[in-house]
């Protein structure tokens, strides 16, 4: 059986620029060729999680999962504007859940851990695609179960293709001139992948260790994803030479950013180009130099300064240390390559902070205050740990929201919000640095710091499916640093509303004391008052009389309301109050 499952091998390096890669790197160890995973496109895509196995060192096999292979899974290429099924089926003995890492879809398609995936069953999700183009991912979602199966091996990547892309003189002949990489550190105890434990001393990128990359002398596009469950990487390259930041999560930026360090945290994307014009014949390597991360980041030297440090945090070599993550020799351009870097791109048409209808904050603290504690959790998010069973905000349809995250602990996280797309707005008070300022749905909250991201959400609506914001390092996200959130239509809450509309005086009122008269002659009826968050301010009953009852609402805070009425039969009506004091 082939061992590396879906995913291509390439021919061998040609002997000489193995030496060559030898030479210039230093390194002693045989080069992988990086596998490029297969594409999957269309409007109908199969996807199976499976259980195998997967060398990571030549001989030494290793339980692992996969999607439609042993490890990883294919590239989905979605079309912005097409509709796409995806049957999602789970032959693994575990129960699980694939999410769209990014994508904006509906609650119910979107694959949180509400939307569990039994063994031997098939969930399919059918929406259309809505994205600007850009790099998105897949991978489980199961509540406590993330670390241990995206650890095994369950990932892939999405690329979303649109127009104003495809305007562009960008590369994007897949696997070419325009490679995914999906950067990842394993752990590997005793002949099996581990997880939770901090001993992720494996680099891998796209499956294997050492890989190897022939690209041709001209400008080519790097995807590159942070897999890792934990690990932070300030990427760069091996000869300095510059990089251009031209996407984020979410989408292109107005124009490259020129950068020779950046760093991704795990979940986080960039697309970069390189200029490889009149290169042919060098070397280098992408590199993680994590020996310039500062501290209190996992991945950097020092997480906890002193007071205490995470539990064997000093015995992994990779912890503030550089490290290579793929070497790339130069070839022959491409016939019909990119020569030119873009000075231009797309406009991001970021939200201007003015536009926000409210600010949310977000504390995250320790579950317990002790210095442990501090660097190693579980933290929870405004006190609170998931619970599958309570939802923590109430969005309203159509809300623009300012989400303000304060760090109260000793370790960075990278916050993510499903759903949307984000701008940050600051970080620390400070604005974001330039290759931050497009779209993001995750953001970087450094330890006893802040962020502030800015979004909107439109589109979709579920008064009882939540999404999820939390934190992307896995073993946090498991351990509970997540909250769920609703998106409700307040001028529909999901019902069939009876169009006669209540009629209530008097109305701006300056009193808690309402007169409302609705056909419904006599009896008893349900009440709910909704504020313009769309959260319950009042609930109670009445009772009506020939069409008519008088309500007595407790104090309340000026402003528009929504009032539900329910008749006896459940039939339900609204009307909109304003209180004016
Ligand atoms: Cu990449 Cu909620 O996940
Ligand atoms: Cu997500
Ligand atoms: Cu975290």
């Amino acid at each position: 059986m082939n061992p590396y499952g879906n995913l291509n091998m390439e021919r061998t390096p040609p002997f000489k620029l193995i030496l060559l890669a030898f030479l210039v790197c230093g390194v002693a160890q045989a080069q992988t060729p990086l596998p490029i995973p297969d594409t999957l496109s269309g409007s109908v895509i199969d996807l199976t999680m499976q259980e195998a196995t997967w060398e990571f060192h030549p001989g030494e096999v290793v339980n692992s999962y996969g999607y439609n292979g042993s490890l990883l899974g294919p590239t989905l290429i979605l079309n912005q504007g097409q509709a796409v099924t995806l049957n999602v089926t789970n032959t693994m003995p575990d129960l699980t859940t694939t999410h769209w890492h990014g994508l904006h879809v509906s609650a119910a398609n979107d694959g949180g851990p509400h939307s569990l995936i039994y063994p031997n069953t098939t969930w399919s999700p059918s929406f259309t695609v809505l994205d600007r183009a850009s790099t998105f991912w897949y991978h489980p979602h199961g509540h406590g179960l993330t670390d241990f199966q995206v650890s095994m091996g369950l990932a892939g990547m999405i690329i979303v293709r649109d127009a104003q892309e495809a305007a562009l003189d960008l590369p994007r002949a897949y696997g070419v001139d325009d490679i995914p990489l999906v950067l990842q550190t394993k752990a590997i105890v005793g002949g099996q992948i581990m997880l939770h434990t901090g001993l992720d001393s494996v680099v891998v990128v796209n499956g294997v260790r050492n890989a190897w990359k022939e690209l041709p002398a001209q400008v080519v596009r790097l995807r590159c994803l942070n897999g890792s469950s934990e690990r932070a990487m300030r990427l760069g390259f091996s000869n300095n030479m510059p990089f251009h930041v031209i996407g984020t999560d979410g989408g292109l930026l107005a124009a490259p950013v020129p950068l020779t360090r950046l760093q991704l945290m795990p979940g986080e994307r960039v697309e970069l180009l390189l200029d490889l014009g009149g290169m042919q014949g060098q070397a280098m390597q992408l590199m993680a130099y994590n020996s310039e991360l500062p501290d209190d980041i996992i991945g950097a030297a020092e997480v906890g300064n002193g007071m205490a440090t995470l539990d064997g945090y000093d015995d992994n070599a990779l912890n503030g240390a550089d490290f290579a993550l793929v070497s790339f020799t130069v070839g022959a351009p491409l016939a019909n390559g990119t020569f030119q870097l873009p000075t231009a791109l797309v406009p991001v048409n970021a939200i201007p902070e003015l536009d926000a209808d409210v600010t949310r904050t977000f504390l995250v603290e320790p579950q317990f205050m002790s210095p442990m504690e501090m660097i190693e959790g579980p933290f929870t998010i405004n006190g609170a740990l998931m619970d599958m069973d309570s939802i923590n905000v109430v969005v309203p349809l159509g809300s623009t929201e300012i989400w303000s995250f304060t760090n109260n602990t000793m370790v960075g996280h990278p916050i993510h919000i499903h759903d949307i797309q984000f701008n940050i707005l600051d970080r620390n008070g400070a604005a974001p640095e330039p290759w931050e300022t497009g779209w993001k749905d995750v953001v970087f909250v450094p330890a006893q710091g802040s962020a502030r991201v800015i979004t909107r959400f439109e589109d979709f609506a579920d008064p009882d499916m939540p999404y999820m914001y939390h934190c992307h390092l896995l073993m946090h996200e498991d351990e509970g640093m997540m909250g769920q959130f609703l998106v409700v239509d307040p001028t529909s809450m999901g019902e069939a509303l009876n169009p006669v509309r209540p009629v209530v005086w008097p109305n701006p009122s300056s009193t808690e004391h309402l007169v409302v008269s609705l056909p419904i002659g006599d009896g008893p009826a349900e009440l709910r008052l909704y504020d313009a968050l769309g959260r319950v301010a009042y609930a109670g009953r009445t009772a009506f009389t020939a069409g008519k009852a008088r309500v007595d609402l407790p104090p309340l805070a000026d402003g528009a309301y929504q009032l539900r009425i329910a008749d006896q039969r459940g039939t339900p009506y609204a009307a909109h109050i304003v209180l004016q004091h």
